[in-house]
């Protein structure tokens, strides 16, 4: 505590020292602003890029954009950072996902309920929903939504204990994805059967329905159709989320069914 600038009165010695005589050095140091840093051999901090911050709703919106794009590092779908409406095709309706997020904005600005809550993106293997869905969480962390990224199936593994990544607890895992404003969840019902855990079906059910409840629109994608087909063995996304659920999230959705060919599949057939 010896290396403040111009401190009007002498460090205490070292070694035992009174309480007043330490308290009465802590005061001049305060006084003086403080300890000067550059003698301590810390460096000084950088000035932020912007100036000095008086609105704090400039980082505030950094650090939401930083979370979107952490959430799609975490899902290793770094590919689909640079998708916006623009590159999509016709077939995935970038105009519904754009007039559906414009209505997000403004009943965000208002602090209201959107009108419609959910945006459910079925299709095939490989037709291009989740860029499609990327492209709407992007354009929405670019527009200040705290959005987020995550697969069902690994928000389930997340919420078992001690199964989440940068050491988030099971709980911190439900909340952030509770509270986000908008929450893309790919596959829904993605990789579970009919035999899927009652753990799947608690944990689904209750992710859904809190958000839901507190008002806040997700954006859905699934192979899945909402009911088992007549003749096929094909699950459907209703015997998972039980049929009271899949009535509320339908009552206030959107629809954007993305047709076409797998786009994935090469255009020779791999003979092996
Ligand atoms: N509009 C597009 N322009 C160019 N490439 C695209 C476009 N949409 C999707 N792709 C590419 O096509 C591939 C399949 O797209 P995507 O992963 O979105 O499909 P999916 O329907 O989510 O597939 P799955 O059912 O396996 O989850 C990806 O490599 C993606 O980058
Ligand atoms: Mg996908």
């Amino acid at each position: 505590m010896s290396v403040t600038a111009d401190t009007p009165t002498t460090a205490p010695a070292r070694g035992m020292n009174a309480l007043g005589d330490l308290s009465a050095h802590l005061l001049s140091v305060l006084k003086n602003n403080g300890a000067d840093m550059s003698q301590l051999g810390v460096p000084p901090q950088p000035e932020p890029e912007d100036g000095l911050w008086e609105d704090v709703s400039v980082p505030q919106a950094r650090a939401r954009q930083s979370m979107w794009r952490n959430s799609i590092i975490d899902a290793a779908h770094d590919d689909y950072v640079p998708f916006r409406f623009d590159h999509l095709d016709e077939a995935q309706k970038p105009k519904t996902l754009q007039s559906w997020l414009d209505s997000l904005i403004e009943a965000k600005k208002l602090d209201a309920r959107p009108e419609i809550l959910n945006m459910i993106l079925p299709g095939n293997i490989g037709s291009g929903k989740t860029a499609a869905a990327i492209s709407l969480g992007n354009e929405a962390a670019e527009r200040g939504l705290w959005t987020l990224f995550v697969k069902h199936a690994t928000y389930l593994t997340w919420r078992r204990p001690d199964s989440a990544p940068h050491n988030m607890k099971a709980w911190e895992v439900r909340k952030r994805f509770v509270e986000c404003d908008l929450l893309v969840l790919d596959e829904l019902c993605g990789e579970m059967d009919v035999t899927a855990t009652e753990f799947a079906r608690k944990e689904t059910i209750d992710l859904i329905d809190a958000r839901i409840a507190a008002g806040r629109p997700t954006a859905y994608t699934t192979n899945l159709r909402s009911r088992r087909q007549p003749g096929s063995q094909a699950m459907g996304v209703v015997d998972i989320l039980g049929e009271r659920l899949l009535s509320r999230l339908e009552s206030s959705a959107h629809l954007a069914k993305i047709v076409g060919p797998d786009r994935r599949k090469p255009t020779q057939p791999l003979d092996w």
